[in-house]
């Protein structure tokens, strides 16, 4: 196992005044910020250790608690390219896009020209032939001028939109799975990475679901269920040169997960480290330095933003290693403070076949009966002192029309069935979703897709996250109700009442709206009229890239961003600045 060498890898070596090379911005304030979500409100750099060991009692409960798990993968990096360890054999036209040993055949399409200079990579074959539809481009002027004029081909139906999936060995992802008896120490995960990572099939819960579709399905194996969509993608292709976006598919998520408990801080970055070493050797790596490379790391993402060096650092420090920072991580909670990551949805029980399947349950949920105005299921959060659940809990107790299922340890949880909840949230008009111990839940996902109104109450749970998959105005689907005016006392029943009845029917039509953005489909059969969860980020990723192209293309160059803003930049209106105050600026400011 290789070792970093820390004179090769500029992170922070302390918690203190490392800067940023590229904000000048100060790296401790992030990452402080980042802390703060295991920490309880600590504040101080040097409380570091004790607050360490706190994050990880935390982390640990969380993860026991919630019964999801998190999982891992390591990251790391070499910052320059390498080129001593390119092969050349293993770039060529037509390779099949998916080296390992999956059943499913890749489609691979059809390329006018497939045939690039192995010797020379990606930076000088600017695609061999021009195609006829980058006449306005320099020929070869940029390494990807093939892929961006394909997105003007009009004949072509991936044209702009072809993807080429990095080559990596199985022990990078599907041998997790096949291993999956290691992935978590106190909870055999075999049966939730099956079936492609939807976990076992669930009958039709007394009516709850639909008869097929439904899975019980791990919040946090969209790894794997992101690989099995991509390698039956469309739009694969075995020539970088005309790639829109390269998916590299390591599991990340998977990885650092199984190293998350009892593993020193070597061992969580091993894998990365190695799998950073891997991708900046191949030629794609250097067209656009990995900018255009993508992965999943299917757990929060402050399960790869270790700050401190030591082993009582939580998680691995994948998020900090300079290549990946150039890549985008695909996380279920992203930060608010960096750049490199997005946040997709959280996986929930319905994998939809068809158009069809999705239709027959948005009418199910439309015309279902809500006798409860609001609802909660979850757990207090007895040892933080910011946590505003159980004001919550106690108001919901208190008023006849909340229902709350408590949520606690053992046989009893209801919690802990898929059924139960759902149900709950079928016969609820609004489902209450504070912040755990991350900001993020998969409970708002599960209410969405029950067609009930989510109640958010920072904007860290979902609008700064799931902005590729959320509409950008959050009074359209959701209602907002502050913490702060939680703690002050402020009646939530009396704030949902207020929301006129046909207010409420437009809110709940355009969460019902949003199932299928919000869903992941069947990796066999996958939508047709409608996008679901991935196509929806895969799209953005190939838009990101794209965008980037063309402002390198037209000498703009990227655009500067500031990364303490990074929550903010999806948020702006026209002419606005990033500067500009905004209501969330200090619910997101560093302590
Ligand atoms: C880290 O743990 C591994 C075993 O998981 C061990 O081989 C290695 O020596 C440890 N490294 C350090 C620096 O403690
Ligand atoms: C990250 O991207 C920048 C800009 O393309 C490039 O200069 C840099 O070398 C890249 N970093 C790595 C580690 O490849
Ligand atoms: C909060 O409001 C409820 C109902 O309005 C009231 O009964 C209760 O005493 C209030 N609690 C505090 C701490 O002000």
């Amino acid at each position: 196992m290789k070792r970093h060498n820390a004179a090769e890898v500029p992170v922070p070596v302390s918690y203190g005044g490392e800067r940023d090379e590229k904000t000048g911005s100060k790296v401790d304030k992030m990452g402080g910020g980042a802390a703060r979500r295991w920490r309880s409100g600590g504040c101080c750099s040097r409380l570091w250790l004790v607050l360490v060991v706190f994050a990880t009692v935390t982390m640990l409960l969380r993860h026991r608690y919630d019964s999801g798990l998190g999982h891992g993968a390591a990251a790391v990096v070499r910052i320059e390219p390498v080129h001593r360890k390119v092969k050349p054999a293993d770039r060529g036209g037509a390779r099949p896009s998916f080296s390992d040993s999956g059943s499913a055949k890749p489609v691979t399409v059809d390329h006018k020209s497939a045939t690039t200079d192995s010797s020379t990579g990606t930076e000088s074959d600017g695609g061999g032939e021009p195609s006829s539809a980058s006449s306005s481009l320099p020929a070869a002027a940029h390494p990807f001028s093939r892929a961006l004029a394909a997105a003007g081909d009009k004949g072509d139906r991936c044209g702009g939109r072809y993807v080429y999936v990095q080559e990596l060995p199985p022990r990078f992802n599907t041998d997790m799975v096949k291993n999956c008896v290691a992935l978590f120490p106190w909870k055999d995960m075999c049966k939730f990475t099956a079936n492609g990572g939807f976990g076992p099939p669930m009958s039709a819960g007394g009516g709850v679901f639909q008869e097929t579709g439904w899975y019980n399905s791990d919040k946090y194996t969209v790894d794997i269920i992101f690989h099995e969509r991509m390698r039956r993608y469309e739009c694969l292709t075995g020539d970088p040169s005309l790639a829109a976006a390269v998916y590299v598919p390591f599991f990340a998520g998977l990885e650092v997960w199984r190293h998350l408990w009892g593993f020193n801080a070597t061992a969580r970055d091993a894998m990365a480290l190695e799998v950073v070493d891997i991708i900046t050797s191949r030629p794609e790596w250097r067209a656009m330095g990995g900018r255009d490379h993508f992965f999943t790391a299917g757990l929060i993402t402050w399960d790869f933003r270790r700050l401190a060096d030591g082993d009582a650092g939580w998680g691995s420090k994948l998020f900090s290693l300079p290549a990946i920072k150039n890549m985008t991580a695909l996380v279920v909670e992203a930060s608010p403070w960096h750049l490199n990551d997005a946040a997709i949805p959280f996986p929930t029980a319905f994998h939809p076949a068809s158009d069809e399947a999705v239709f027959v349950w948005q009418d199910k949920v439309r015309r279902l009966e809500r006798p409860w105005l609001f609802s909660f299921a979850g757990a207090a959060r007895p040892g933080s002192a910011k946590s505003i659940r159980s004001e919550l809990i106690t108001q919901c107790r208190a008023s006849s029309a909340c229902s709350l299922m408590e949520c606690r340890d053992g046989p009893s949880n209801k919690c802990g069935s898929a059924a139960s909840y759902m149900r709950l949230f079928q016969s609820s008009t609004f489902c209450l979703q504070p912040q755990g111990d991350s900001y993020t839940r998969k409970s708002a996902f599960d209410a969405m897709l029950a067609g009930c109104i989510p109640v958010f109450f920072h904007p860290g749970t979902a609008y700064v996250q799931y902005t590729w998959h959320l509409p950008r105005n959050h009074a359209d689907y959701s209602v907002y109700i502050s913490e702060d005016d939680v703690r002050r006392n402020a009646s939530i029943e009396e704030r949902l009442r207020r929301i006129s009845p046909a207010a409420v029917e437009r809110m709940r039509e355009t969460v019902i709206s949003l199932i299928p953005a919000v869903v992941y489909a069947q990796p066999s059969s996958r939508l047709d009229t409608m996008k679901d969860a991935f196509d929806v980020a895969v799209d953005a990723i190939v838009d990101k890239v794209t965008r980037l192209r063309r402002d390198i293309v037209d000498g703009r160059g990227e655009e500067e961003k500031l990364e303490m803003y990074s929550w903010k930049y999806p948020l702006l209106r026209e002419g606005q600045k990033v500067e500009d105050p905004h209501e969330w600026d200090s619910l997101f400011a560093f302590a």
